[in-house]
């Protein structure tokens, strides 16, 4: 069982990450072999709306066109079992580079035409896990991951699991050295008490994907 995991937060060691690890850590207990990524080391772009993964005959059909640091990570993913996406919420939403990775994947996979079956154009089935981490998330945080979530689950064709971790405490030290309001210490305590747990359930998301 081959996995690849893919960081999309800036910073390589704090929440997402650890959820991440958690997952790798699940994962590799069930014997998977797991590849991870740190997306903001990788040279890339989104999708630049070439439709190279569309046009009939031509070399890219089906596969994405750009070459870049991304190319080797989507042919990783290509050959893989499963999937594990970590990224922080940003503004309600996934980080640019999680976005701009996401956009890559599954756009030379997304059929334009409805008559395809079973709308993609990936070939079989592909495990899909997604790990948030977050504060205190102002909209419903539920209906703005939907929709990408749901093209995920179209084009690897399977039900995707996901994990969205909140309250998370954003600094990497005291917070009392930074201008915020002094209920960021109360968000450090429930931090503490609670982020283990959610790790945890990383670890069990992690391997129950290697499952099967
Ligand atoms: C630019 C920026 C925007 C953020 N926007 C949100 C947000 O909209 N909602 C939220 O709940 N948290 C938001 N946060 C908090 C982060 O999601 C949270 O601290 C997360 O755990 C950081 O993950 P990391 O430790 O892996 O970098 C934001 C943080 C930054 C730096």
């Amino acid at each position: 069982m081959k996995i690849v995991a893919v960081n999309g937060s800036p910073r390589p060691n704090h929440n997402t990450a650890e959820l991440l690890e958690g997952a790798i850590e699940g994962a590799r207990s069930k014997g998977a072999q797991v590849e991870r990524i740190d997306l903001y080391k990788v040279d890339f772009k989104g999708c630049r709306g070439c439709f190279a993964c569309k046009r009939k005959g031509g070399k890219s059909l089906h596969k994405c066109g750009i070459k870049d640091g991304l190319t080797p990570i989507l042919e990783a993913i290509a050959q893989a079992d499963a999937l594990i996406v970590g990224s922080p919420i940003y503004f309600s939403d996934v980080t640019g580079e999680t976005r701009s990775f996401l956009e890559r994947l599954l756009f030379q996979y997304l059929p334009y035409d409805p008559e395809v079956e079973d709308h993609t154009y990936f070939p079989r089935e592909l495990k899909v896990g997604m790990l948030y981490s977050m504060g205190i998330p102002a909209d419903p945080i539920d209906e703005r991951l939907a929709p990408m979530e749901r093209f995920l689950g179209q084009v690897f064709r399977m039900q995707v699991k996901s994990l969205k971790s909140q309250g998370c405490y954003p600094f990497v030290d005291s917070w009392e050295k930074y201008e915020c309001s002094p209920m960021i210490a109360d968000m450090l305590a429930a931090h503490e008490e609670g982020f283990g747990a959610q790790v945890k359930a990383a670890f069990e998301l992690g391997a129950s994907l290697s499952e099967g």
